[in-house]
């Protein structure tokens, strides 16, 4: 007995010091990812979608870029440089202190820091900056990045500091790359703000309860560059070689010209209006869909299939959709790029807190693809396929005699009618 509960024991220690590992490997992951820096030209690239759409969007506004450091960082370098053609009232860029960052990184001040009288080594370590660009200081005629004025912030330069909200409150826009280890906090930050904001996140930000009710209801919605483009970010030295040894090339970074580049499955987020959100996808009618389809999986069936706990039938690809159906439709999350609200509402996500589900399954014999099998309750937490036969290269789930396939996260979708 005693041997019993002691082997038990270890069998939890190493089960809770597998998961620790697990979940600091994924808090470091998340921590590397603070340190991602845009490239400039993903940030204009972006940019251009809201001036294409309305090329007077930021004249006369005040644009906040916070989390930033324009030592490292081209939001702060695109909005200086532009800050004339954009017509910008004030650009506020804040910086956060070298000591507080998550990662230890080497802080090397720069020659146009340093050159600063109020310049004070300790004080740049622990002190977040605050950057503004309102006037021509240098009288050459041009506001420009040379015009830029940096003073210390009083405390580390957080986001969520009295200091840097009260910046929050008077800017127009919020525009940066936040760190994705506290996206969940800024998020909320810029929310409750009521601002107009950009700002690029990790993909799986869209099906969390805190994101996703915005894009329902149409408060936030995709930018212009697509999910699916490889975003790539530059990262301090430290990290490259940090990435070299422990990260796998071609999934975590790649090596472009020489320098390595972080990967991140990005996507930008944004309440700012453009063009492409209102350009409705070119889609066949179901029975073109299941004769014509490139796909080997809908192509030849006898109908779309319906999910067994939310009444709803599975598209399992966006250019698959359906143009007449007049029903509720499952899709993948990258449909959320090509939404366009006047030719389809969102009505819900098939995650468990939506509370979409029509039924919920008693605890269900996950079988792995390679034969491993689980008690589990996950298929709750998903759009249940019901098949007659196990399939081969798949995991399933057996419910009592049925057995059941789980679909990825879907957006369920319906089409607008016109009238
Ligand atoms: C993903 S990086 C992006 C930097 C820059 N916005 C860019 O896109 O190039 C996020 C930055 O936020 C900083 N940061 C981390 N925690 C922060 C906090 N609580 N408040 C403000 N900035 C923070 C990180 O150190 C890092 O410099």
């Amino acid at each position: 007995m005693l041997q019993a509960l002691v082997s038990l024991q270890m069998l939890l220690g190493s089960f809770l010091f597998l998961n620790m590992a697990n979940s600091n490997l994924a808090s470091a992951r998340s921590s590397k990812q603070d340190e991602f820096y845009t490239q400039f030209y993903d940030i204009e690239n972006e940019i251009n979608a809201y001036l294409e759409y309305n090329p007077d969007v930021f004249k006369d506004k005040v644009v906040l870029l916070p989390c930033d450091d324009p030592e490292w960082s081209n939001f702060t370098r695109f909005f200086a440089q532009n800050f004339q053609s954009l017509g910008l009232k004030k650009l506020i860029s804040t910086s956060y202190a070298p000591k507080s960052k998550l990662m230890d990184i080497h802080y090397t001040p720069s020659l146009f820091e340093q050159e600063n009288p109020q310049f004070e080594l300790s004080k740049s370590e622990t002190h977040g900056k605050l950057f503004v660009l309102d006037k021509d200081v240098t009288g050459d005629g041009i506001i420009n990045i040379e015009d830029l004025q940096w003073s210390y912030l009083d405390g580390n330069g957080d986001f969520d500091s009295e200091e840097v909200t009260k910046l929050r409150d008077e800017a127009d826009f919020i525009i940066t790359n936040p760190p994705f280890s506290l996206f969940r906090k800024f998020f909320a930050w810029i929310m409750e703000s009521g601002k107009k904001f950009l700002l690029i996140c990790n993909k799986n930000c869209a099906s969390y309860k805190e994101v996703f009710p915005y894009i329902r209801d149409n408060k936030i919605w995709c930018g212009k560059t697509p999910m699916g483009v490889d975003l790539l970010f530059s990262m301090p030295p430290e990290l490259e070689d940090d990435f070299i040894q422990n990260e796998k090339e071609g999934s975590k970074y790649r090596i472009v010209n020489g320098k390595v580049m972080g990967r991140s499955a990005s996507v930008w987020f944004t309440n700012i209006e453009h063009g492409r959100r209102h350009q409705p996808l070119d889609l066949m009618t179901k029975a073109n869909n299941l004769r014509f389809s490139k796909h080997k999986d809908v192509r030849g069936l006898q109908d779309y299939l319906h999910y067994d706990n939310f009444d709803a039938i599975e598209v399992p690809w966006v250019d698959a959709i359906p143009s007449d159906y007049e029903g509720v439709m499952g899709v993948p999350i990258s449909f959320l790029d090509k939404y366009c609200p006047e030719q389809f509402q969102i009505i819900g996500i098939t995650q468990s807190w939506d509370n979409l589900a029509t039924k919920i399954y008693p605890e269900q014999i996950q079988v792995a693809k390679n034969g491993k099998r689980s008690r589990v309750t996950k298929l709750n937490d998903g759009a249940a396929i019901k098949v007659d036969t196990p399939p081969t290269d798949d995991v399933y789930y057996i419910v009592g005699d049925d057995i059941f396939t789980k679909a990825y996260v879907r957006i369920l979708i319906q089409k607008v009618n016109e009238n």
